[in-house]
């Protein structure tokens, strides 16, 4: 049975002390349950503090990206060296942000997958179609590229251990949220093509979570669909008691 992994994407948001604030309280609320797992995906500044405060809790703490070198003349860039050390457990890769705003592609992708794998880091990567590709018929296609890409080159013990986002850009930070039987079609799909490019025992360890518009409102009825193991959760992870609901929604 695979476990419910919820994740907060706070993005550009929070100054150090709400920061801190918010993972002192989700600490301390978070009921232990080895059912779900608990992830807080925080901007660079915040980690060693977060890491900190998480300490002895059910919280994880996750950067939001990084460098797949380990070091080097790469002005402003945060190397998987530094999370690991930090004690950092998880790293966002491959944000539809960061491939729009950032030049991020699947190759850079899967760079730093297998960097996150050499660091003891756990990789949550993010795969999702615009608009024009659903209403073209290509959602199946892209994402289906984005996750072969991704995972290229990883042993099957690796793809198992990694965390796939499914998050249609249309979806995020519109209120669209997809419905959850196209979310858990795609999902499902996702895993399909995983079992065609390892195995099907690998695929089915494989947590895949839905994200774009998920709220306390809609998180059950999507984390109860047969391929959808967690969320990826912008806007409605931002306050305390908000993300303890989506969390407890995964228990
Ligand atoms: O990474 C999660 C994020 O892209 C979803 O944002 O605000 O639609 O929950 P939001």
């Amino acid at each position: 049975m695979r476990k419910k992994v919820i994740a907060g994407n706070w993005k550009m948001n929070k100054v150090l002390s709400e920061a801190n604030a918010f993972v002192e309280e989700v600490a301390e609320k978070a009921k232990i349950n080895d059912s779900v797992e608990t992830i807080v995906c925080a901007p660079y500044p915040y980690l060693a503090s977060l890491v900190e405060k998480a300490k002895g809790s059910q919280v994880k703490i996750s950067a939001q990206n990084m460098h797949f070198e380990e070091n080097g003349a790469f002005t402003g860039e945060v190397s998987p060296v530094m999370l690991s050390d930090l004690g950092v457990t998880h790293v966002v890769l491959g944000h539809s942000e960061r491939r729009e705003y950032f030049a991020e592609t699947d190759e850079t992708v899967n760079k730093k997958t297998h960097a996150a794998f050499n660091h003891d880091l756990t990789p949550i990567v993010c795969v999702g179609e615009t608009l024009e590709q659903r209403e073209a018929n290509e959602t199946m296609n892209h994402v289906g590229n984005q996750v072969t890409k991704a995972l290229e080159g990883l042993s099957n013990e690796q793809v198992a251990e990694t965390i796939v986002a499914y998050e249609p850009i249309w979806a995020i930070g519109t209120g669209k949220t997809a419905s959850s039987e196209d979310a858990n079609e795609v999902c499902s799909h996702i895993r399909n093509v995983i079992k065609d490019i390892t195995s099907d025992e690998t695929a089915e360890k494989v947590v895949i979570q839905y994200g774009g518009s998920v709220k306390p409102a809609n998180i059950k009825e999507l984390l109860s669909q047969s391929d959808i193991d967690g969320a990826l959760v912008g806007g409605a992870s931002l306050e305390a008691d908000s993300f303890l609901q989506l969390v407890e929604a995964g228990t």
